[in-house]
């Protein structure tokens, strides 16, 4: 109720409200007086004069004592709501309570009760933790809950969003818990710049595509490709003279068949003369300190295969054929 941008509603939902409680009061209390009074020549047999269905007729009795009060009582308890819970308009009760209130407390206390269980995680390592299957569960829940819409429920990711199944040197950063704890608690961005007018017209890109392409050793032209080797040092600087990338930049490894933004030579032109920006959302607002140390051990053992520096190929690999 405090959302309001325009205090008209307030009142408008507050007077809605009141005017119709206080019909309510004042319907019972004209029905209540209410009287039949009898026709003249007719006989005052106590019936309203209502027949229906030839013979069954209406008495003109009061309304019964309990029936009223109970009326009364609804009357008097709904007024009562208003004054303690929110209800009119922006006035937020006496009471002070609201459905964001209680989660926070609820989210407080829940917090309070598995913080015994976080703080015997805490002490240990990540690495540790990722072999223990009642942390990698916890983990695994909130991986789920907090990071599956992006990188896949299996960690596989999809276009644009990283597969941390990977071996390290397909990874942005590098792969271990301080790289996954900091990416959660901060978030991160990746930058490319537009770097097409530095290149030149789509001939010295795809030229540039085709050297990119022969990085990795899939299907490329030959010719194009050793055009483009002279253009590739405007990339140097960010992906390596050798293409491997830069962690500490966060440029991607080129040799190898992981593309995080795509393969082939018009994803490569695409992202040489567009740049990229790549943003994951810090997600330190949804968990706390000791659930990121969970979440890391649990990212660390999606690869399970001993953190072998094989890289995962996926949906973006290159196809068997040349293009
Ligand atoms: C809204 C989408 C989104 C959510 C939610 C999200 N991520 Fe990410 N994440 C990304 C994107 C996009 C990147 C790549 C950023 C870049 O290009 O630098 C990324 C990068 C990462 C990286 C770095 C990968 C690398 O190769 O170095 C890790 C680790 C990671 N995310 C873990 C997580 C975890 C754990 C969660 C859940 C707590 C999570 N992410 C939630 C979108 C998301
Ligand atoms: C200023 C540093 C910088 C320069 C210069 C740069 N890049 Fe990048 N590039 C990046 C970053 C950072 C990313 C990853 C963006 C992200 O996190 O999503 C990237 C991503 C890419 C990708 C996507 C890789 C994938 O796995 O999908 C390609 C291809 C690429 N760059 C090619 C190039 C080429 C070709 C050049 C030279 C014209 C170049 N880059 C120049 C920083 C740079």
């Amino acid at each position: 109720m405090s959302d309001f941008t325009n205090g008209f509603w307030s009142w408008y939902v507050a007077a809605i409200s009141l005017v119709s409680i206080l019909a309510c009061g004042w319907l019972l209390w004209v029905a209540g007086k209410a009287r039949v009074t009898v026709q003249p020549g007719k006989v005052d047999d106590n019936t309203t004069g209502h027949v229906w269905d030839e013979d069954l007729r209406e008495y003109n009795n009061p309304l019964p004592l309990w029936w009223m009060w109970l009326f009364v009582l609804t009357i008097v308890f709904s007024l009562a709501y208003l004054v303690i819970f929110p209800g009119l308009g922006s006035f937020s009760g006496w009471l002070k309570w609201s459905t964001q209130g209680e989660h926070k407390q609820d989210v407080t206390s829940m917090r309070a009760d598995v913080a015994p269980l976080y703080a015997g995680f805490a002490a240990q390592p990540a690495e540790a933790l990722a072999k223990d299957p009642r942390a990698l569960a916890i983990g695994e829940r909130l991986f789920m809950n907090n990071c599956s819409q992006c990188h896949g429920s299996d960690g596989r990711g999809s276009k644009s969003y990283p597969n941390l199944t990977n071996g390290n040197s397909a990874w942005l950063g590098e792969r271990g818990a301080a790289h996954i704890v900091q990416t959660m608690t901060q978030g991160r961005t990746g930058v490319m710049p537009a770097m097409g007018a530095a290149i030149g017209g789509d001939a010295e890109i795809s030229q540039l595509a085709h050297y990119v392409l022969s990085l990795s050793a899939s299907p490329h032209n030959e010719i194009k490709a050793f055009s483009g080797k002279k253009l590739y040092s405007a990339c140097a600087a960010c992906h390596g003279v050798d293409g491997k990338g830069n962690k500490a930049m966060g440029a991607p490894n080129l040799t190898d068949d992981y593309w995080l933004h795509g393969w082939g030579e018009a994803a490569i032109a695409n992202i040489v003369k567009n740049g990229k920006s790549n943003v994951m959302p810090a997600q330190s607002a949804n968990l706390t300190p000791e659930q990121i140390h969970v979440v890391s051990a649990y990212v660390l053992s999606l690869s399970r295969s001993g953190f072998a520096d094989t890289t995962k190929a996926v949906a973006t690999a290159p196809p068997a054929k040349a293009p």
